[in-house]
């Protein structure tokens, strides 16, 4: 069978599609931010937890339910926008996964209500089933993060789909080797950038320790990263690793861009600067992010150019949501700054 025949008709969208790819790439950015602070300080504060020391899960877990709300609300973005351009992708990957995917909103909500309960009843529970439930909450969050990469990799594999005709249940992308690299990349990715969100936690409390162990998560899992990163980028298809190599220029010009930042970052992070480290974490989140949509790009040529989707150019609904964009986020700045008035005057 020709996988090609499994593909969607792409349908027209009504502006051109960069202004999505941009706003895809953006939101994903903030979304993949949220969710390292949530996930990697969950990690740090439970690894510490089991050798003894409380402190960074007692103060990360007060920041874990509007951490997990915010990765979710800012998920949301990016899946509309991906849905937009790469629908005739995402959504038969998702149809695909079946069960598994379903599964994540179960997971999510179990997630939720855990990390809830242990910030809101962490001193009527007793120390195990506080223990376990912050532990099973974050297994959640890894199974969210792992069907993500799952559901991100199968739909740039239409070659894979056939096996829908052998099996009557909904199935993973098991039989790629870049999903394993792909998913370690995302999960040390979340353990640096955890660090640096305890050790920015740690400057605002005032508490020097959780700057330095902080700092330490950061640098250290950022180093393996570096070799995780070269490990992905050997499980690529070899049209998208010779492409990042130098075939394609941009692309290879938005991975070395990346790379630069990395090494800024870790020159801060070891200089033990976490406002610094924070400034180059996040364009480097930004600047991967962009080499992650190239990927995108270079694994779907053979099936599929973003420049084929037909343009009906009606731009009544785009001023529409700039409208809304500009208008929402003056008022989301208002409250911002009505909200840090009120806690200057109670301090
Ligand atoms: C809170 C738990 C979550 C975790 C741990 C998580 C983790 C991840 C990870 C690891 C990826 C990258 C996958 C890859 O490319 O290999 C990802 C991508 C993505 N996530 Fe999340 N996610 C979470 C929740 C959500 C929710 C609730 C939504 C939407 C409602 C969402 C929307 C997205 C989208 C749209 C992408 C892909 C964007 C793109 O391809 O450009 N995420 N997420």
């Amino acid at each position: 069978m020709n996988p090609a025949s499994l593909i969607p008709l792409a349908e027209p969208i009504p502006i051109h599609w960069a202004w999505f790819d941009i706003l895809l790439i953006a939101t994903f950015a903030a979304h993949v931010l949220f969710m390292n602070a949530l996930l990697g300080s969950a990690v740090i504060g439970l690894a510490h937890a089991l050798r003894g020391d409380g402190g960074i899960i007692r103060e990360a877990g007060k920041k874990l339910p509007p951490l997990l709300a915010l990765t979710i609300n800012m998920g949301v973005a990016p899946l509309l926008f991906l849905q937009v351009n790469y629908g005739n992708f995402d959504y038969v990957s998702s149809v695909l996964m079946g069960g598994w995917w379903l599964a994540v909103i179960a997971v999510l909500l179990y997630s939720y209500y855990g990390f809830y309960a242990y910030k809101f009843k962490y001193d009527t529970m007793g120390p195990r089933l506080r223990t376990l439930l912050f532990g099973t909450s974050l297994l959640g969050l890894f199974y969210v993060g792992f069907m993500f990469s799952n559901n991100m990799t199968l739909m740039l594999r239409p070659e894979a789909w056939t096996r829908y005709f052998e099996t009557t249940a909904g199935f993973l992308n098991w039989s790629d080797p870049a999903l394993y690299p792909r998913f370690l990349h995302m999960m040390l990715g979340a353990g640096a950038v955890g660090g640096l969100f305890v050790a920015l936690l740690g400057q605002v409390r005032g508490k020097d320790d959780m700057v330095t162990t902080g700092m330490w998560w950061f640098t250290r899992t950022t180093l393996a990263n570096l070799a995780v990163g070269v490990w992905f980028l050997m499980a690529l298809p070899n049209e998208v690793l010779t492409a990042l190599m130098g075939g394609n220029l941009p692309a290879t010009l938005t991975l070395v861009a990346a790379l630069l930042a990395v090494g800024g970052a870790l020159y801060a992070g070891f200089k033990g600067q976490p406002r610094q480290t924070a400034g180059w974490a996040v364009a480097t989140v930004f600047l991967m992010a962009c080499v992650r949509h190239w990927v995108r790009a270079l694994y779907l040529a053979p099936w599929f150019t973003i420049e084929s989707l037909p343009v009906t150019n009606r731009y009544g609904s785009f001023y529409l949501f700039v409208g809304f964009l500009v208008a929402g986020g003056a008022i989301i700045a208002y409250m911002l700054k009505l909200y840090f008035k009120s806690r200057q005057g109670r301090a």
